[in-house]
This record gives structure tokens, C-alpha cells and sequence, in this order.
């Protein structure tokens, strides 16, 4: 991957080229966007659709075991009261009350400056990949501002929901660099709230999902009544959450409304549940390599025993190393029995499953791989993009940007490019081809401009295969078109067949 020099840079690139390309832009621009909300345009769009039909065709037509759910966004809410999430689903909410920031108190950071064992004050800083660094610097200027002799300690840099009483007031507040300004840590609910039908009551609230998995569980009995679906045997669904997130942040890796694909595997509660747990971690990784992530960028966090939800035996996340840091991508929890008993609780309809083995009903536990179509996108953006320095037609150097997608992800599959704009014979088998190609494919038809601008237009889009219909095609035998590969830039000479096989291959059967 040839990019940009710094992260930094490369956040800022790929947001620029997402505005440019038509990839996403802010939601409500036109009245100065709306902090956490985005819009994915016609490319971007292409680009979602894709994620999401590949890992549809992976998880649910490819498999014998695993089948598809819509539920509606709005639930019952009775199903937030049983799932936890009215009482616990919240965040640590500090406010700086001189100005006006909110923080998340988790992605605050504080520490005390000691110096000869001595505390001469506290500094603070936000999260970030220098978060140590920071508050280090910040000690040594806070020494030199007191004037302060004697050896200054290492910082122990501590979370700001660590704080006790009595260090709340003495923490400088990361906007003002200030003490005392800043509240103590309150737990902030992150439903976002409606109400249905025509009262505004209390009795009419309900809640925007914040997870689609909720669905999953709420539908378990129709499923299995329904169907002919046999233990072990997943449910699967793709649909927008929406959570009222503190500091949503880095483009659209944390935002408010967003998008998840989560499965809900259900097991035997006698089931090797661990080895399980290791299947479908693989079975997550592989497929993210199976679109074009690197492996190299990513890895796996195991989530600390004491840190993890009282119902969860094991949560194992996939990061992804994206230019701001090493973050989660993919969360693969197991849940054991907690929903459908709570469901079960809360209901009063039983959610077993009859184990004809033993004669018995059975409350299954449950592996659930979730993950976020958006973070999925934005990784792929990352790990796409290069410039590169390449000759141009005159043997002039010049910068070359590429996103170099998936074949089955990008969004346009080929470009059908006729060499010139104003021959007929040209045009008109451009035309042809363009029309046959496009109800399989989305493909592109471009005549605008220089061969070698549009090649360029195409690299950027990320399409695979460039097609020129040239005088060859029309001249020579055998109806031979110029095939041009995104990545190696190298030209061959290919027949409509052969390209109907090409796209067989790296596309349908990828
Ligand atoms: N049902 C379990 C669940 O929702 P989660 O870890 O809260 O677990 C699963 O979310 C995945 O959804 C995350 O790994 C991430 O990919 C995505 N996700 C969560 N919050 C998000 C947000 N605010 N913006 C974008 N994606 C988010």
C-alpha cells in the first residue's frame, strides 16, 4: 500500500476522496451536516450494497445452517427492558461546564503530576494513539509553569471514571486546560427515544434499536416454529441501529446512525460452545480476508474475564489497524442463554427448543458474530487506497490514485470505454457490450476525455477492468477488445466471452 505519509493525512485524503468520488458525503449538508449522520452517495452506495450482498451470500445463501431475518426497528418496548439496555445500555457522560464540551469519561484521561513524591497537580487528554505521550508532555509543562524542583515521576494514567471525589475538582478540563469545571461521570442512556402513535406520553415511548440483534431473539420461536431449521442453526440479519453516541468520531467509524450485520447461532447448551466460539472466529477473519483486508492489519483482542457482561463467556474482537489506531471491527460474543431467558422472563412465552434426543426443552445458548457494515466499509477504503507515481503516454511522471477494491466489492465491475467519441463504428459496439454487461453487472461507459484521464477516473472508483473498443475491434477478427487490469496496468487483448468468464470468476464465484 503506497499512501499518504502520515495517518493523519490519510484520514483527511480518503474523506476528501469520498467527497469528491460521490462515496459519502455529510448527512444535510446543504445546512451544515448533522454531527454523527452520513449519506452514502452513488459510489458509496454501490460500495455498501456490495458488502452487505457478499456477506448475505456467505453467511445465509452459502450455508445450509444459517437463515435471514428482517425485524422492524422499532420493537416492543418491553424488549430494551428484558434485553438490559434500558437500565444498563449507557455511557459515562462527563460535562466541562465552562465550555460545554461533553466527554465520554472512559476516553478521558487524567493523571497526577508528582514530583519527589510530592502531587503538584493534574493534567489531562482525550483519547488518541499518543494519549501517554500527552499527558507526559503536559507534567513537564505543568512543572516548569509551578516552578517546581525535583524529579518528576512517570505519569500513571488512569480513566477519568477512576477519579475519586476529591481529584474530580483538581482535573483540568481537556477544552479549557483548567481545573474545576469539570462534572463528575453520569451514566447516559444512548437510545435515542420516540413515541408511538398520537399521544407523548410515558406510556407511548419506544426506542430506535441500538443493535439488530434484539430481533434475532424476539423472533427465535417463529423461527423455529415456521421453518425446518435443526439445532445448532443461525439467524441472520442486516439493518440500521441507532445509538446516541457521546463523541461519535474518525469519519464514520463511530456514528449515530449506522448499519450492522449480526448473527445469532444457536447451540445446545451441552454444546462444545468454545469450539464453536473458535469457528466462527475464523470463519469472521477469513471472510474479511476473502474481501481484501490485509491480514497484516488485523488482529484479535480477548476481552479481560473481569471486564466482560455477567452473561458472556467469552467476547474476542477483530481489530482492524486503521490510520487512527488499532480499533474494533467485528465483536464475537458468546452469549450463552441470557436472552431468550430474559425474553422468556419478561414474556411469559417460553423460548425453548424440543431436543428429541433427550425428550427434553432446551433453552439454547447463543455465539453471535456482530458487526458494522460501516467500520467493514471504511476498513476496505483504507486498505484500498495507494498513489502511486507512474508515465504517463509521453513518458511524463505523475501521481496515480488507486483504490484498489475487492473485484466482488467494487462498485462498478468494468468500464466500457470507446476509443474515440465521434466514430460510430466504435461507439456502437461499446454501446452493445455496455448493454449486454449491464444486466449482470454494474458497469460504467465512459467517453469523456483522453484514454489515459479516463483509465485514471477509473483507478480512483476502484474498477477492476477497463474494456477499449478500438480499431482493432473493428478492423482485425475475432471482435478482440483491449482489457486493461486496475492494478498491474497491463493491457491484453480479450474476446466478450472471455470477459463474460473473467467477471465469472473474480466476481460471481469470488
Ligand atoms: N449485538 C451486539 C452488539 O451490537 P457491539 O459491539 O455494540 O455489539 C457490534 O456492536 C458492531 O457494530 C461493532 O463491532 C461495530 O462494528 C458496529 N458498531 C457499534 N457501534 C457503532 C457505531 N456507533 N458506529 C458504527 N459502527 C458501530
Amino acid at each position: 500500500m503506497a499512501t499518504p505519509s502520515s495517518s493523519d493525512n490519510l484520514m483527511e485524503t480518503l474523506v476528501s476522496l469520498c467527497k469528491r468520488r460521490g462515496i459519502i458525503y455529510a448527512s444535510s449538508e446543504i445546512y451544515g451536516g448533522l454531527n454523527g449522520f452520513f449519506d452514502y452517495g452513488p459510489l458509496g452506495a454501490e460500495l455498501k450494497r456490495n458488502i452487505r450482498n457478499a456477506w448475505w451470500q456467505d453467511m445465509v445463501h452459502r450455508r445450509d445452517d444459517v437463515v435471514g431475518l428482517e425485524s422492524s426497528i422499532i420493537m416492543h418496548p418491553k424488549v430494551w427492558e428484558a434485553s438490559g439496555h434500558v437500565a444498563g445500555f449507557t455511557d459515562p457522560l462527563v460535562d466541562c461546564k465552562a465550555s460545554k464540551q461533553r466527554y465520554r469519561a472512559d476516553q478521558l484521561f487524567f493523571a497526577a503530576v508528582v514530583v519527589d513524591g510530592a502531587t503538584i497537580g493534574y493534567v489531562s487528554a482525550l483519547e488518541s494513539e499518543r494519549t501517554a505521550e500527552e499527558l507526559q508532555e503536559k507534567a513537564e509543562a505543568l512543572k516548569r509553569k509551578k516552578a517546581v524542583q525535583g524529579a518528576l515521576a512517570p505519569v500513571a494514567m488512569k480513566e477519568f471514571t477512576e477519579a475519586t471525589p476529591e481529584q474530580i475538582p483538581l482535573i483540568p478540563s481537556p477544552a479549557t486546560g483548567e481545573p474545576g469545571s469539570l462534572t463528575p461521570p453520569r451514566a447516559f442512556n444512548m437510545m435515542f427515544e420516540t413515541h408511538v402513535g398520537p399521544m407523548r406520553d410515558s406510556s407511548a415511548v419506544a426506542y430506535l434499536r441500538p443493535e439488530t440483534a434484539q430481533g434475532m431473539f424476539v423472533d427465535f420461536k417463529n423461527v423455529i416454529d415456521t421453518t425446518r431449521v435443526k439445532l445448532p442453526f443461525g439467524i441472520a440479519q442486516i439493518g440500521k441501529s441507532f445509538r446516541n453516541e457521546i463523541t461519535p468520531r474518525n469519519f464514520i467509524f463511530r456514528s449515530r446512525e449506522f448499519e450492522q450485520m449480526e448473527m445469532e447461532y444457536f447451540i445446545h447448551p451441552d454444546a462444545d460452545w468454545l469450539a464453536c466460539h473458535e469457528e466462527w472466529l475464523k470463519w469472521c477473519q477469513d471472510w474479511l480476508k476473502s474481501i481484501g483486508l490485509p491480514e497484516s492489519h488485523l488482529s484479535l483482542f480477548e476481552h479481560p474475564k473481569e471486564k466482560l457482561a455477567f452473561y458472556s463467556r467469552r467476547t474476542v474482537d477483530i481489530m482492524f489497524k486503521y490510520p487512527f489506531g488499532v480499533q474494533e471491527l467485528w465483536g464475537i460474543a458468546a452469549r450463552s442463554d441470557y436472552d431468550l431467558q430474559q425474553h422468556q422472563k419478561f414474556s411469559g412465552v417460553p423460548q425453548v427448543w424440543f431436543d428429541e434426543a433427550t425428550k427434553a426443552k432446551i433453552v439454547p445458548h447463543v455465539i453471535e458474530p456482530a458487526v458494522g457494515v460501516d467500520r467493514i466499509l471504511l476498513a476496505v477504503l483504507c486498505a484500498a487506497y495507494a498513489e502511486e507515481d507512474v508515465k504517463d503516454e509521453k513518458g511524463n511522471v505523475e501521481k496515480r490514485t488507486v483504490l484498489r477494491l475487492h473485484p466482488r466489492i467494487a462498485p462498478f465491475k468494468v468500464a466500457v470505454l470507446p476509443l474515440l467519441k465521434n466514430k460510430e463504428q466504435l461507439t456502437g459496439r461499446a454501446k452493445a457490450l455496455y448493454q449486454k454487461l449491464k444486466r449482470r453487472y454494474n458497469v460504467s461507459y465512459d467517453d469523456g476525455g483522453a484514454i489515459g484521464r479516463r483509465y485514471r477516473r477509473q483507478d480512483e472508483a476502484g474498477t477492476p477492468w477497463c474494456v477499449t473498443i478500438d480499431f482493432d475491434t473493428i478492423e482485425k477478427p475475432g471482435d478482440t477488445f483491449t482489457l486493461r487490469d486496475r492494478d498491474t496496468m497491463q493491457q491484453t487483448r480479450i474476446t466478450e466471452a472471455e470477459l463474460f468468464a473473467l467477471l465469472a470468476e473474480k466476481v460471481d464465484n469470488a
